[in-house]
């Protein structure tokens, strides 16, 4: 993330797993529709990181047309979402550690807004939560 984030400005995403409902029908759609807005705002790369392995990351970015607009990062054993501070324990909903859904922008390095949703529903990281603070 230290090199992703590095001498330019980007939007990292995080959210509790590929596939789930709020997820796929909308927090990542928005995104991909968006790209467009999002780069005239000068952001050089988006991406969308979750507590799954890479093979799950990468057939759901395909599903979702993501290639060349958000990068599809794998957190599979939760290190950057525990880095964070923002894992989300759902284990008793059989899906072990995921990370809570939360949407951020990056310049150089340095995280310049964050965004956590305080419940299971998509507000304050959605694409539209984003690009109004751009
Ligand atoms: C979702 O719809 O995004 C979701 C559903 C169940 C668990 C976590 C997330």
């Amino acid at each position: 993330m230290d090199d992703y984030t590095k001498g330019r400005k980007v939007v990292i995403f995080g959210l509790p797993g590929a596939f789930t409902p709020t997820c796929s029908n909308k927090q990542l759609p928005g995104f991909v529709e968006k790209i467009d807005e999002l780069r005239a705002k000068n952001v050089a790369a988006v991406a969308c990181v979750s507590v799954n392995d890479f093979f799950v990351m990468g057939a759901w970015g395909k599903l979702q047309n993501a290639a060349g607009k958000v990068d599809m990062i794998a957190d599979g054993s939760a290190l950057f979402a525990k880095a964070m501070g923002l894992e989300l324990d759902l284990t008793a909903h059989g899906m072990g550690l995921r990370s809570q859904r939360y949407a951020l922008i990056a310049e150089d390095g340095v995280v310049k807004w964050l965004a956590v949703e305080p419940d299971t529903g998509l507000s304050v990281s959605s694409v539209e939560s984003v690009l109004a603070q751009l």
